[in-house]
C-alpha cells in the first residue's frame, strides 16, 4: 500500500516528506557501520503511521516545545525491528513487496540489526529531558517482545479467549501506537488529562488496526483461527466499531485544532489501508 492512498491529503505527505529527510539524516551518522545498507533496506517503503501520529500529536496544543523528529524516528526504529524479527519467526520471505531481511541478509544478521538499533532507541530518546519518554519507551519494548512470545507460546493452545487475543495484540500492536501519540503530546503539553487522552487515542488506534489487519487474513494467524468465539468475522467487526468509538472520544477530549481534525481523519482511513 502506498502513501498515497493513506494519506492523499497534502498536510500528511509534507509530514511524511519532512519525516524522510530527518530519518535519512539520522541513519547517515552510521554510514560507515556495518549494518548501515541493511538497515537502510529494513527502512524503506514503510507507510510511516507511527512517526506521523507523533507529529500529529506534538501539535496538538501548541506547536511542540521540543523537535519531534528524534521521538518520530525513535517509534519507527523500533517498529522496524520488530517486523525483521517478526517475519524470521513467521518464515516470511517477503515484507513490503521485497525480500524479507533475514532471507536477504541471513539470520544471524536480523538478530544483530535489533542489537544494534536498540542503541539507537537508548540514544534517541535521552535527547528529551523529559524522564518518561525514555521510561515509556522502555517499557513499550518490554511489552512488545511480551505481546510476541505470548502469541507463540499460545500455539500449543486448542483455543484462545478474547483475554488471551487482547492481551497478545495490546503488547505487540497497540504499545506501540500508544507510545507515539503519548510521546508526541508530551513535546506539547504538560496537562496530564491531554497527555492521558492522546495515549488513550492511540491505544485504540493501535488495537483497531491490528484486528483489522487480522480481520483480513485472519486464516493464515494461528492465534486469530483459535479464538473462542462463534463468528470471529462479525465478532472482530465489532471490536473494531468499539475501539474505533473509544478512540474517537479521547480525541474529542482534546482541544479542537487542525491536528485533532488529522487525527480523526487518521482513525478513518486507518482500516483502509
Ligand atoms: C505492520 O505494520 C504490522 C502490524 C501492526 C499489522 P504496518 O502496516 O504499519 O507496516 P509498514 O511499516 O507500513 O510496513
Ligand atoms: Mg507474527
Amino acid at each position: 500500500m502506498q502513501n498515497t492512498d493513506l494519506l492523499g491529503n497534502p498536510i500528511f505527505l509534507k509530514k511524511v516528506a519532512l519525516f524522510e529527510k530527518a530519518l535519512q539524516r539520522e541513519i547517515e551518522r552510521y554510514k560507515d557501520s556495518v549494518f548501515y545498507e541493511s538497515l537502510l533496506y529494513a527502512l524503506s517503503n514503510g507507510k510511516r503511521l507511527r512517526p506521523i501520529l507523533v507529529l500529529l500529536c506534538s501539535e496538538l496544543l501548541n506547536v511542540p516545545k521540543k523537535e519531534p523528529f528524534s521521538a518520530a524516528i525513535m517509534v519507527e526504529l523500533i517498529h522496524t525491528v520488530s517486523l525483521v524479527h517478526d517475519d524470521m519467526i513467521d518464515k516470511d520471505v517477503e515484507r513490503r513487496g521485497m525480500q524479507s531481511y533475514h532471507m536477504k541478509y541471513g539470520e544471524e544478521q536480523a538478530l544483530l540489526l535489533a542489537d544494534f538499533v536498540l542503541s539507537l532507541v537508548l540514544e534517541l530518546s535521552l535527547r528529551y529531558s523529559d524522564t518518561e519518554i525514555p521510561t515509556m519507551t522502555s517499557r513499550t519494548v518490554r511489552r512488545m517482545s511480551e505481546g510476541q512470545l505470548l502469541e507463540i507460546k499460545l500455539r500449543d493452545k486448542d483455543k484462545i479467549n478474547w483475554n488471551d487475543y487482547f492481551k497478545i495484540i495490546d503488547s505487540k500492536t497497540a504499545s506501540l501506537f500508544e507510545l507515539s501519540s503519548r510521546t508526541g503530546a508530551i513535546l506539547t503539553t504538560e496537562d496530564p488529562y491531554y497527555i492521558d487522552a492522546a495515549s488513550e487515542y492511540g491505544r485504540n488506534l493501535g488495537l483497531v488496526y491490528q484486528i483489522y489487519d487480522d480481520l483480513r487474513d485472519w486464516s493464515k494467524k494461528e492465534y486469530v483461527q483459535k479464538l473462542d468465539v462463534d463468528d470471529i468475522g462479525n465478532f472482530l467487526k465489532g471490536k473494531i466499531q468499539y475501539h474505533m468509538e473509544l478512540s474517537r472520544n479521547a480525541l474529542k477530549s482534546l482541544p479542537e485544532s487542525q491536528a485533532r481534525e488529522l487525527l480523526e481523519r487518521f482513525l478513518n482511513v486507518i482500516v483502509k489501508v
